[in-house]
């Protein structure tokens, strides 16, 4: 036995499957996400008269997913291939698992096949396109296929191991977390649900509608997991209620009174004049987080925002636009399409003054509803200015509790 397989005990979700993922401590960005914590690309092993490998992970893992399978069994014996999403890092090591374990089939949708074909150029592969309702019979365990097309990419779906009442789950219900744990009991509660809080806000935020139908979907059908397999982070038995509760929450964009002002600043001008709005939420007690785009992540003022109500932006004007931070950041979230906010913008100018304004029109576009024209200040704002600040910071407080 390794160094690396002794690091790591066998964990098994049900009698007969298993965790076969890894874990990357050292992932920082995911694509212009932070991920200060690592992240897992988990992938689950299921051995019964047939042998079935659930999603691969990303390439520079090929050899500590196969170790971890040889602990096991020897990969040879894998029957089946499931690939529930093409992206990378869930796939990266499919070429050297088709190469060890030479599988009957590889299942995956119909799209996930074009889109495989399209990643490996590989028409040799076993390919057996599933559809939602299909099934496939392990011997004692039966697995029935749900495409979740567009959650979050065409050839997304969702295996559902029956008898065991066991959801792999791909993207949806994950986090990007590195933990030495692999069960939702096994870490702090409060910690997963902002992990997953951030993860949705990221990547699932901006096909909420299909979420919806999806949970509305499984509900339908009477599809009960009482174990949710994703493929980032901690897996879901103990209360895996909980995180479909939050989806639907988050899916909605169902707010709460929370504000969160975001600026950055160049000679702390636009600084005073976020402070300033904070007072002004802080007399109406409405929540608030005062965010710099300097020490902020663009992904961690989205996860703030995913349940708030109003987004104040500020940004002084520079080269006769914004600032490249708030401009980077405005150009982040309208990709997430949020929906249903309400907020106004700020900045400082010198001379010509055209930040607030192009932030305006930013919001609009993502059909933020503009609670005022926006606060224009000539350089260092004066004692009325702030108090025009303060007074933006109570009319949107006060907004926003009329409102929810
Ligand atoms: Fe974790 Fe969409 O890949």
């Amino acid at each position: 036995m390794s160094q690396r397989s002794r690091a790591m005990a066998e964990v098994q979700l049900r009698e007969g499957i298993y965790w076969v993922g890894v874990v990357d401590w050292g992932l920082r960005d995911f694509h212009g996400y932070s991920t200060p914590r690592g992240s897992t690309y988990n992938a689950y092993l299921v051995v019964d008269e047939k042998v079935a490998l659930f999603d691969t992970v990303k390439a520079p893992f090929a050899a500590e997913l196969l170790e971890r399978i040889s602990e096991i069994l020897p990969p040879e014996r894998i029957d089946y291939v499931v690939v529930n999403h093409v992206e990378m890092d869930h796939t990266g090591t499919l070429p050297e698992v088709m190469e060890v374990a030479k599988p009957e089939k590889l299942f995956c949708s119909p799209k996930g096949k074009e889109n495989l074909l399209k990643h490996f150029h590989r028409d040799d592969w076993p390919y057996e396109g599933v559809k939602t309702g299909d099934r496939l019979s392990l011997g004692g365990r039966t697995v029935t296929f749900i495409e979740t097309r567009m959650l979050h990419w065409p050839d997304s779906m969702f295996s559902y191991l029956m008898e065991d009442r066991l959801l792999i789950s791909q993207d949806a219900f994950g986090q990007h977390w590195a933990t030495s744990g692999r069960f939702d009991d096994e870490v702090d509660r409060g910690e997963l649900m902002q992990q997953a809080a951030k993860y949705y806000a990221n990547i699932l935020l901006p096909y909420s509608n299909l979420v919806q139908k999806l949970l509305g979907d499984l509900g339908e059908v009477g599809l009960e997991p009482e174990i949710i397999a994703p493929d980032h982070g901690l897996i879901w038995r103990k209360d895996p209620g909980m995180i479909l509760e939050a989806y639907g929450r988050w899916s909605q964009q169902r707010a709460k009174p929370k504000v969160v002002v975001v600026y950055d600043t160049m000679w702390h001008s636009t600084e005073r004049m976020a402070q300033a709005i904070a007072e002004g939420l802080a007399r109406e007690g409405v929540e608030y987080l005062v965010m710099d785009l300097k020490v902020s992540h663009r992904s961690d003022v989205v996860t703030e925002l995913l349940e708030a109500k109003a987004l104040l932006v500020g940004s002084p004007t520079f080269n006769n636009g914004m600032l490249p931070t708030v401009a980077d950041f405005l150009h982040y979230l309208k990709g997430l399409r949020p929906r249903g906010k309400i907020g106004a913008a700020f900045g400082s100018y010198g001379w010509s003054g055209e930040s607030v304004k192009l932030i305006n029109a930013e919001l609009e576009a993502m059909k933020v509803d503009l609670v005022d024209e926006g606060i224009s200040v000539k350089f260092v704002p004066s004692g009325d200015d702030l108090k025009r600040c303060r007074e933006l910071g109570q009319r949107v407080g006060r907004t926003v509790k009329e409102t929810l």
